[in-house]
């Protein structure tokens, strides 16, 4: 029987999981899945009794500090939650013999380089939030347990917040919308990566010290913002009569630049990551971003749409 122990579950990639790896016939797992209120990643004391208490053969934590923008002026809350606790995790994980799962993010780079990143690639975040998600990849690895840290960007999905369903409101109550055009990138749906560990868990083998380490997990394919709207806004539009959503309010997209729309946090221009090495390693291949839209875009008729 294999225990485990996932945090953030009300996240968008916790609430996806927690539903795959319930469905998925994953030979003897215990999920034990944990809200904020059950786990709070900023309290160490907190954290050390959780996990000691449950004893889980393998976490998962894609809880974090996602507020790109307000952690520019939270500097320390950031840390606490996504380089502090996960070092605490580690830690806890270590002392009871357990592996760690934990997801990082495409701002660990600075976004100048001219192709896509390999993992290998030198980092350099340019935001108090890239910032806090590299120095809780560096303590993981400084703990020295098993673990695989996931670097997964643009994500999205029927779940709690994101782009998709900005898009979506917004289309419908206004004619025009402006769109950054100049940052590339792969939008990676929730359920894709839900899929993408399901697969990993049962391929990884912790104890074989070659596969512990970075992997990037995004959709395939590449595209910017703008023309992650205009995708969007196509879907619905074919899909809108037969599943009885309003029509859209949307009679343009304009592309602009990211300096026509500036933000407390700077983003990377270029958000493109690689994901060869996970399929090498472990033989797991995500859909092109544009395939998982598809699947992710009728789970929205259930919304508010
Ligand atoms: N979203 C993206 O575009 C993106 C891109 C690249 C990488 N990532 C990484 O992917 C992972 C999953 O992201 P996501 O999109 O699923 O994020 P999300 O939807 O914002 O969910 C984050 C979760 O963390 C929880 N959380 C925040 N503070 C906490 C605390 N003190 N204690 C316990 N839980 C806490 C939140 O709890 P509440 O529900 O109570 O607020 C929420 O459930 C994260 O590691 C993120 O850095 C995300």
């Amino acid at each position: 029987m294999k225990k485990i122990l996932l945090t953030g579950v009300n996240g968008q990639v916790g609430h996806a999981l927690a539903a795959q790896l319930q469905q998925q016939p994953i030979a003897q797992v215990q999920l034990i899945s944990c809200t904020r209120q059950q786990l709070d990643l900023s309290q160490p004391v907190h954290i050390r009794q959780v996990i000691r208490q449950v004893k889980p053969d393998l976490i998962i934590n894609p809880a974090a500090y996602t507020a790109v923008d307000q952690a520019e002026t939270e500097r320390e809350l950031a840390f606490a939650i996504n380089a502090t606790a996960p070092q605490i995790i580690a830690e806890e994980a270590a002392r009871v013999n357990a592996a760690l799962i934990h997801f990082s993010t495409d701002y660990v780079y600075d976004g100048s380089k001219a192709t896509a990143y390999l993992e290998t690639d030198a980092v350099n975040p340019v935001s108090v939030y890239g910032a806090s998600k590299l120095a809780g990849e560096q303590a993981i690895a400084a703990v020295g347990l098993p673990h695989l840290i996931l670097r997964t960007s643009w994500v999205y999905g029927s779940y709690g917040k994101n782009f998709l369903k900005t898009i979506i409101r917004l289309a419908q109550s206004r004619e025009q919308l402006r769109i950054v055009a100049d940052q590339h990138g792969a939008p990676t749906a929730d359920i894709a990566i839900a899929e993408a560990v399901a697969q990993l868990i049962e391929r990884w083998h912790p104890h074989n010290a070659e596969q512990t380490g970075i992997y990037h997990l995004v959709n395939r394919g590449e595209t910017t913002w703008y023309g992650f709207a205009s995708e969007i806004v196509a879907q619905y539009q074919a899909l809108a009569l037969q599943q009885g959503w309003p029509a859209l309010l949307l009679k343009a997209l304009q592309a602009i630049s990211t300096a026509e729309y500036p933000t407390p946090a700077r983003r990377p221009q270029n958000s493109r990551l690689v994901s060869n090495k996970l399929e090498q390693v472990f033989g797991v291949r995500l859909p092109g971003w544009d395939t998982s839209l598809a699947q992710v875009m009728p789970a929205l008729s259930a919304l508010e749409n």
